[in-house]
């Protein structure tokens, strides 16, 4: 029995301040009950634990006490006055009493000098029914208010509409501070401050800016903190108060919140982060909080279609035909051109079960290993470089340890644009006293932002990750900072011993590489001997590293940093890849890779593969298949005639644009599996509507292998699972695949992959969330690997050599780019871009340093031209002092843009993984767009038409 919609309450209790740990507990009387509580504890969530609640308006427990608003007074035997329960600690043998006549007298003048300066319009008023003013009049039994309404006031204050998300009506603010604190304690941006004293005290956005020109990053904690309509989402203004909510997973990056779906009926009213999230804890960025609408959006297409070719129009047809056409035509594929002239892609958009029953489908219904996903293009580097160090493909840690480490080093992410959530995790974190380090091109945010400066920030030339890690092992092994012990206990002496060697070889000092990385010798030192000696150092990293010619040798060059300095196997340490998509993890875990099978198992083993054939009643190849640049070049060569793609869109997402137009225009059948007719829809025969987040059943797990279940908000839309497409798919084709229900998925994912033995929805319901492994040694998952000893048995050293990438900076390609995104777009931007979101970010820009700007006559704003030697584009130049002299950065989120029409195909040796992040360009200015921009406008516009 599992519950798939977990419907719960509306309203959260909120215990009034934040939980405190202690070993000491200490015990207390509130209103003659003996209450027990950690130290530290207030005397307000002391009774709140004991289901006594005091009123409150400037206190909530997820924001330390502030005690502005004098409503939680309390009466304490033995002291004088009545101090305020949320900012008093409890006390031994402390006798509370929290309802006497003084404090109920206390309490209403309190509420009445608020409602004298308040629009008494609670009937019309957005938050009727969600506001804590309304319920403390009610509670504190306020039945006149004497002052009258004739006097000063700030009932008149105009509004601010300017946030596309929310609304700020400050003539229903009580000054509580809860939003200004939100911004500073949850968030970390300090968007927010009270202006002014006494009656002219008012919030205000930045210096008495509107939100929209503020620093704000529109996350919401604001709006989830205010008590009152002061700031309400405009969701709510429009639809009303929900009525039902469904505990859900974010479905945009790798960190996962959990979100309650607020609800009225199917439709949704809003999305407010879960305070019980494992990965979140309440807290949520501007995607996953408000940028949702895309799933209703009208582009969406909820009914299958199928076309002879790709020059005739879509018809639409049944579920019936669209399956059985698309199972005939890739047969017809497979009789002509042979078993593995067909292939899929999986998506790290979709479940795990989604996921699992497409690579199912093609092993056992199509017959062959090709199968593949998008993590190739993104953290393939991460899969294969930790397994070999570590013995697993995940990353080491859980977000929380974060709050353990003494030393961070980020290289190649960004994480307050990436993982907002994390990344305001890591803010906090950072602003009690973690040393960071930041290794990157680009000033990122984090090197210096509110209350935050980096120790270090690298400015490294894209392409040298490799020789700057190999320089701080350098110095870590030649100024014996190894931690010996845990060398000694853990690793391979062997392969330390060879590494050592290598790394202590005087080309890869410090002095040798600095002209090569553009980073100062002393920095490379300082850096690390901080990292060694600096307490628990973490390393957090993302595309930056693995979207190289060398991902791969990078990431082991950081699990050889890590083991080297004894930072692995406890909280505040460890090897984290921030994964990109939400279930990138999970797709890899499903076994979407062409050489392995779920749970990272070798599809050659045949030991493996028996106890696969024994489960799904099928043969299976033992050679492993195509991966995604394989299929494109071999049907380019003509040899691979048909691909069903699930949620990828390949044609905008993959590097050389051309070569993959030209694979897909190749290819006798392209099956489409998606929300909207996306870029590569333009190449397809047939397309099949999938479901959004909202409408899913399933889990995905997110980049600390935190399994989140992902319920339904309402029907799926298109009268279809988006689990039982390729189950249909497969039995069209000979091969008979059905299942109850997604649950059963999950059991069948468990009984054949040994890291997922104990999952099952019903531990999930139960737990909220598990971390994988979750089996019999570790039966509510596993927060911390690595802890006693490493998954493969003794860690391993490997010497990680640095080759140069081919792709140098020329007399005709003089600049570097590399590529990221930015909060408010994610990747392609399929659904960011069909949300107000684009109010942040309408088009990509080319950034570009000042220099580089007047060398070439380029100013702010400029229309210019990005020619790689694969291909060129136009797009508007911004002069940034992000930007290092030589590097130009963009972001890939729009279309027409088509970043990837200047990559090239140079990809990580291990992996294939392409290097997106080292392209050498040319940059001059540009009246126009490039020839491929105005034919692609042309098929936007004709997709859009149809
Ligand atoms: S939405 Fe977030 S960033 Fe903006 S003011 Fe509110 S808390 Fe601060
Ligand atoms: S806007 Fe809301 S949270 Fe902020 S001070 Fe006013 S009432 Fe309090
Ligand atoms: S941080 Fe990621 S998972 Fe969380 S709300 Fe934002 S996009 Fe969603
Ligand atoms: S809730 Fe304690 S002073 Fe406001």
């Amino acid at each position: 029995m599992t519950d798939s919609m977990r419907i719960i309450p509306m309203k959260d209790i909120d215990y009034g301040t934040p939980a405190r740990e202690s070993a000491t507990q200490v015990t207390l009387t509130i209103d003659g009950r003996s209450v027990t509580v950690p130290e530290g504890t207030s005397v307000m969530r002391a009774a709140a634990e004991a289901g006594i609640s005091v009123p409150k308006l400037c206190a909530t427990d997820h924001l330390e006490a502030f005690g502005s608003c004098r409503l939680c007074a309390v009466e304490i035997e033995g002291r004088r006055g009545t101090p305020a329960s949320c900012t008093t600690p409890v006390a031994p043998g402390m006798a509370v009493w929290t309802q006497t006549d003084r404090l109920a007298r206390l309490r209403r003048g309190v509420m009445e000098l608020y409602i004298s300066d308040h629009p008494l319009d609670c009937l019309t008023c957005a938050a009727n029914g969600d506001c804590e003013l309304q319920d403390m009049a009610g509670t504190v039994g306020l039945r006149e208010v004497r002052y009258g309404y004739d006097g000063e006031n700030h009932r008149a204050a105009a509004k601010d509409e300017s946030n596309p998300y929310f609304a700020f009506d400050p003539s229903k603010c009580i000054v509580c501070s809860r939003c200004v604190r939100a911004c500073d304690e949850v968030q970390g941006t300090l968007a927010l401050t009270i202006d002014g004293r006494g009656f002219a005290s008012k919030v205000s956005p930045g210096a008495l800016e509107s939100f929209m020109d503020s620093e704000c990053v529109s996350c919401g904690a604001c709006v989830q903190a205010c008590p009152t309509a002061t700031l309400t989402e405009k969701s709510v203004i429009q639809l009303g108060q929900p009525e039902h909510s469904v505990i859900t997973t974010c479905a945009y990056c790798g960190v996962g919140c959990s979100f309650k779906a607020e609800m009225k009926g199917t439709t949704v009213v809003r999305m407010v982060p879960w305070k019980d999230g494992g990965a979140n804890e309440g807290h949520s960025c501007v995607k996953g909080r408000f940028a949702w609408g895309y799933a209703t959006h009208k582009d969406r297409r909820t009914q299958p279609m199928i076309r002879e070719t790709t020059a005739d129009p879509w018809r639409v047809v049944s579920w019936n035909e669209a399956i059985s056409y698309a199972a005939r035509r890739l047969k017809a594929v497979q009789e002509k051109h042979g078993r593995n002239a067909i292939g899929g892609i999986t998506s790290s958009r979709t479940t795990n079960e989604e996921v699992y029953v497409v690579q199912k489908m093609i092993r056992a219904a199509f017959g062959n290993n090709n199968v593949d996903t998008c993590a190739r293009v993104c953290h393939s580097p991460t899969g294969y470089g930790l397994k070999q160090a570590f013995g697993t493909s995940a990353g080491t840690q859980d977000f929380r340890s974060v709050d353990h480490a003494d030393v961070i080093l980020v290289i190649g992410a960004n994480p307050t644009d990436g993982h907002p959530v994390f990344g305001s995790r890591m803010k906090q974190r950072i602003r009690k006293g973690a040393k960071l380090i930041v290794v990157d091109p680009r000033r990122i945010d984090l090197v210096r932002s509110p209350h935050v400066e980096a120790a270090h920030h690298l400015q490294l030339r894209p392409g040298t990750n490799v020789a700057v890690l190999n320089a701080l092992a350098h110095v870590i092994v030649t100024e014996d900072l190894v931690d010996h012990a845990f060398v000694a206990e853990r690793c391979d002496p062997a392969d330390f011993a060879q590494w050592a060697a290598f790394a202590a070889e005087p080309r890869n000092s410090p002095e040798a590489v600095a002209e090569a990385c553009g980073v100062p010798a002393g920095e490379l030192r300082a850096v690390a001997r901080l990292y060694a000696t600096g307490g628990n150092a973490a390393i957090y990293y993302g595309l930056g590293v693995t979207e190289h010619s060398q991902g791969s040798t990078s990431v082991m060059a950081m699990a050889n940093l890590a083991m080297a300095t004894g930072n692995i196997g406890r909280p505040g340490v460890g090897v984290n890849p921030l994964r990109g998509q939400n279930n990138v993890q999970g797709s890899c875990d499903m076994g979407s890779f062409p050489h392995e099978l779920t749970g990272y198992r070798d599809v050659a083993d045949e030991a493996v593969r028996r106890q696969f054939e024994a489960v799904w009643n099928a043969a299976l190849d033992p050679v492993p298949g195509l991966r995604i640049p394989n299929m494109f070049d071999e049907a380019v060569h003509g040899s691979f005639k048909g691909l069903y793609v699930q949620g990828e869109d390949i044609a905008q997402s993959d590097p050389n644009t051309q070569h993959v137009h030209a694979a897909l225009q190749a290819m006798e059948v392209v099956i489409v599996q998606d929300l909207f007719l996306n870029e590569t829809a333009a190449f397809a025969h047939v397309f099949l509507p999938g479901t959004s987040f909202l409408e899913k059943d399933g889990t995905f797990t997110n980049a600390e292998r935190r399994i989140n279940r992902v319920r339904p908000a309402m029907p799926p839309k298109t009268g279809k699972h988006e689990w039982q497409i390729p189950c249909e798919l497969a039995t069209a084709m000979g091969y008979p695949m059905h299942y109850d229900d997604a649950s059963r998925i999950m059991d069948e994912i468990a009984a054949v992959t040994p890291t997922f033995r104990g999952v099952g929805f019903a531990t999930l319901d139960r737990l909220g969330s598990v971390q994988w492994p979750c089996n019999e040694e570790a039966p509510e998952g596993t927060p911390i690997m690595h802890a006693e000893a490493f998954v493969r048995g003794k860690g391993q050293f490997v010497v990680t050599e640095y080759v140069p990438t081919p792709e140098q900076a020329s007399r005709f390609y003089p600049l570097i780019l590399t590529t990221g995104r930015i909060l408010s777009h994610y990747n392609v931007g399929a659904q960011t871009r069909r949300t107000a979101n684009v109010a942040w970010h309408p088009e990509d820009i080319l950034e570009i340093h000042a220099h580089d700007a007047e060398q070439r006559g380029i100013r702010d704003g400029d229309l210019v031209s990005l020619a790689s030697r694969i291909g060129a584009t136009t797009l508007k130049a911004r002069v940034s002092d992000r930007m290092p002299q030589g590097v130009v950065y963009t972001t890939f989120h729009h279309p027409v843009t088509g970043a990837n029409v200047v990559t090239t195909e140079n990809s990580d040796w291990a992996t294939q993984c392409p290097e997106y992040k080292v392209t050498a360009v040319q940059v001059t200015r540009s009246n126009q767009p490039a020839d491929w921009q105005r034919k692609h406008a042309a098929v936007i516009e004709t997709v859009a038409a149809e």
